[in-house]
């Protein structure tokens, strides 16, 4: 039985927890959470511990998984100690919001033979398992991506890195395993159409993204943090006398609903395949993201 801690315990968090309770080879032994009241009651209603000093639950030798999913301002720091403490770690994407760190880390990941998951979940989605299936032996040449949100907070996307990090990393990553491939030309106009408040911020709320990949794949996304609809996430795959569309795969009644119950399935099978790997999963993958991230943010800093 692998005994695991969950940091973070807003709505992503929670869903790890759940899913630390229904694997049966892991359990939820402790939970962590920067506001006291938020982790007793989580602990409470998980029937683990919890504690007010993060320390005591890293030098407790038993507790062997921790899963970041407090914000991404944070990932560096717990990033840091789990190493140190040669914890098995998941950490919610992105990995941190500081790419220059990234050789060091991956090099320290190595050096401490730290196994590693980088929470890139929507690949073990049900439509897009589907989607990837159907073009196993096709050509793709054009991906359509649309990701709108409601009621988005400004403040909670800044902490998370902000719209591409926060956003885009998900649809970044699934554009490269739809193309197999990685994009090598980008432009993004993101300025013009944003509202103030994400400005003011230095955010963005809006953005339309092109990308060309190395292997001529052109991948279209357009993005927002506000939608009347509910949550529109949308992709669409066309080749010569193909379209492939999302929707199609979505049951009609979840199709603007939160990404949580949307792809509910794939937090769960993402951290089962980890548990059972002898290896790291979606590490390289989370490294080539938040590389593509950096690199959307500059031609959006720069058009
Ligand atoms: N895989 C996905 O689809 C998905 C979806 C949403 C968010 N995320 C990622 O999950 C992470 C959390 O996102 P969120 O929107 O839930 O964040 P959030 O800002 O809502 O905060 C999450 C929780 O972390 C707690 N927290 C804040 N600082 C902390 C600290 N220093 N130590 C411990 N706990 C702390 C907060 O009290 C809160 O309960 C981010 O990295 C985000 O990118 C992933």
């Amino acid at each position: 039985m692998i005994k695991s801690c969950v940091i973070g315990l807003s709505k992503i968090g929670q869903i790890h927890c759940n899913n630390l309770k229904k694997l049966k080879n892991t359990s939820l032994n402790f939970v962590y959470d920067k506001n006291l009241i938020l982790r007793k009651k989580t602990a409470k209603r998980f029937k683990c511990k919890t504690s007010n000093s993060f320390e005591e639950i890293l030098r407790n030798k038993e507790i062997k998984l921790f899963i970041i999913a407090s914000p991404t301002t944070t990932h560096e720091y717990y990033l840091n100690k789990l190493i140190q403490y040669k914890k098995m770690i998941y950490c919610e994407k992105p990995i941190s919001l500081n790419s220059s760190k990234l050789n060091s880390f991956v090099k320290k990941i190595k050096t401490n033979k730290i196994k590693i998951c980088i929470g890139l979940n929507r690949r073990f989605s049900d439509a897009y398992i589907k989607m990837k299936k159907l073009i196993k032996n096709k050509k793709v040449k054009i991906i359509q991506i649309i990701s709108r949100s409601s009621n988005a907070n400004v403040h909670q996307s800044v902490r998370n890195g902000g719209l591409f990090m926060d956003k885009g990393f998900h649809f970044f990553d699934l554009a490269c395993w739809f193309a197999n491939s990685f994009p090598n030309k980008i432009i993004t106009i993101a300025n013009p159409l944003s509202t103030k408040e994400f400005l003011k911020n230095n955010d963005y709320s809006d953005a339309v993204i092109n990308m060309k990949f190395k292997n001529k794949v052109i991948v279209e996304y357009i993005f927002s943090r506000n939608c009347r609809l509910g949550h529109e996430e949308r992709i669409k795959l066309f080749g010569n006398g193909f379209k492939i569309d999302s929707n199609k795969f979505f049951k009609k009644s979840i199709i603007y609903k939160n990404f949580d119950i949307k792809h509910k399935e794939s937090y769960f099978r993402c951290l089962k395949k980890f548990v059972h790997l002898s290896k790291n999963l979606l590490l390289n993958e989370g490294i080539q993201t938040q590389k593509i991230c950096d690199k959307v943010l500059k031609s959006a800093k720069l058009n």
